[in-house]
């Protein structure tokens, strides 16, 4: 995500989208499905809930309280807006806060869920800072960027080594749930659709306008044609990576 001066430019294009990363409902019941034995009504933090997609379909699938956390405002609101109209506004709870700096209780949670964030805060701090506020055998389900296969094409690597050095493949995650103290209990690619139809669609729509009103500004063109490159790298590699859903269960304390 771009800094300082670019992040207001980068908001107003991303703002009113479905979705602020690939994802779709189905996916995020497949993945609450995982979670075996879950409480009637469990108690889930959403970190990084964005404008609150995914918060909405756990609300519906799960029956369970959620804590939402995003440290961008408008995205809260957003949330709040679409829960009023659900009819759920009683079961969430918006927090505005920096994931680097969560407080809560130990032991707190049945469910961490983060779906597109957890790259924020780095996947093994992820991992292993989220823990502590999981119940013993609470579950943690993540969605997080991952190479599908080697021989990367060079394009490919060198946007990708720009924009997210950190990303690992599948074994190297699964190896990380292990050594953080969970148990993975499955993992998924999201299909194509995910990131078609949700997030890169919606956005494509809004690029033409943006660019219009922001020509003579060059930071704004620079963030349409990283955005257009991703975009158009994943049309031409999605088989090379993707988001992986990985569900795991906390086993030690
Ligand atoms: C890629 S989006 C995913 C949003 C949502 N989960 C979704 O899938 O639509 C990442 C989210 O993390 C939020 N975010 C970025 N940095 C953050 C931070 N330091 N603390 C809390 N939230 C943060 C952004 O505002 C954004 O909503």
């Amino acid at each position: 995500m771009p800094q300082d001066k670019s992040l207001n430019l980068f908001f107003e294009l991303h703002h009113d989208l479905p979705r602020q990363a690939p994802g779709d409902r189905e996916f995020t019941q497949r993945a609450f499905q995982m979670c075996r034995d879950m409480p009637r009504k469990p108690k889930i933090l959403d970190v990084g809930c964005g404008p609150g997609q995914q918060t909405l379909d756990l609300l519906e699938i799960s029956d369970g309280n959620i804590i939402a956390v995003d440290n961008h405002q408008p995205y809260l609101d957003e949330l709040m807006r679409r829960a009023q109209q659900a009819g759920v506004q009683d079961r969430v709870a918006p927090l505005k806060k920096d994931m680097h700096e969560l407080e809560f209780d130990p032991e707190t949670f049945d469910l961490i869920w983060a779906e597109g964030s957890i790259y924020i805060l780095g996947f093994q701090k992820g991992l292993k800072t989220w823990k502590r506020f999981l119940k013993p055998g609470g579950y943690i389900a993540v969605t997080e960027l991952t190479w599908l296969q080697p021989d990367t094409p060079a394009e490919l690597l060198a946007f990708w080594n720009e924009a997210y050095p950190a990303m690992q493949d599948i074994d190297a995650n699964v190896d990380e749930f292990h050594n953080q103290g969970y148990e993975l209990k499955g993992h998924f690619v999201l299909p194509e659709s995910a990131w078609w139809n949700n997030y890169y669609y919606p956005l494509q729509e809004k690029m033409p306008s943006f660019r219009k009103s922001y020509e003579d500004e060059a930071q704004a063109q620079e963030i349409i044609s990283t955005e257009q490159r991703e975009i158009d790298l994943y049309k031409m590699y999605a088989d090379y990576y993707g988001y992986v859903f990985y569900v795991a269960q906390r086993i030690e304390s």
